[in-house]
């Protein structure tokens, strides 16, 4: 790839969530899930590499000792679409049976990539197993997944930033936006 991108930002068609607001719902969701887990052993399971920023932003935000843990997962096809077959990249290095875990994804499009996840570590007897994803596209859904924290209702568009890439880049910007249409690769 050749992009010749000098500031991060040109690539950017228009912000739909910036920092601020990012931030300001990541620091609710921290105290929500503070409330929600009073005395109970915590382990936030990110799936990587998207939900980084996320976790890493929402951990700082939960007063409580949590432990952190992450899966890598892959699905087969296209890189804007999810087939529904998920493989296992990186399992957990924690043994979760009778933890409490939550789940902290970056996005629920059509939602196979979670549900596969949420089934997967269902298998192993949690004591309990939520889900915490910062975007939902609710109109993409083709799996039933149970969300049970978000942090923003978002529209059916691809979206980057914050954790979220397109051909792996643009994942360090610090809010989400659309990417601006010369910048997908055609073979993309
Ligand atoms: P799902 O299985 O269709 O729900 O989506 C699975 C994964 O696709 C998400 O965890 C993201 O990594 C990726 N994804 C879905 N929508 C977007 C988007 O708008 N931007 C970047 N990645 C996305
Ligand atoms: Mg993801």
């Amino acid at each position: 790839m050749d992009l010749k991108v000098t500031n991060l930002a040109d690539a950017i068609e228009s912000v739909l969530i910036d920092e601020q607001r990012l931030q300001a719902r990541v620091r609710e969701l921290g105290a929500q899930i503070t409330r929600d887990y009073h005395g109970q052993d915590l382990i936030l399971v990110g799936v990587l590499k998207g939900a980084i920023m996320f976790m890493v932003d929402l951990a700082r935000h939960i007063d409580a000792p949590v432990e952190l843990d992450f899966m890598a997962v892959s699905s087969y096809g296209a890189s804007t679409t999810t087939s529904g077959i998920v493989r296992i990249l990186k399992d957990l290095d924690t043994n979760i049976e009778g933890r409490h875990v939550l789940i902290v994804e970056d996005i629920v499009d059509t939602g196979l990539t979670l549900r596969y996840i949420y089934e997967n570590l269902q298998t192993r007897e949690p004591a309990s197993l939520r889900i915490c994803a910062l975007l939902n596209k609710q109109k993409a859904r083709k799996a039933d997944v149970r969300l049970d924290y978000v942090g923003f209702e978002i529209p059916d568009r691809f979206v980057v930033g914050y954790g979220l890439d397109y051909a792996e880049l643009y994942r360090n910007l610090p809010f989400i936006g659309v990417l601006r249409p010369d910048y997908y690769r055609p073979s993309a």
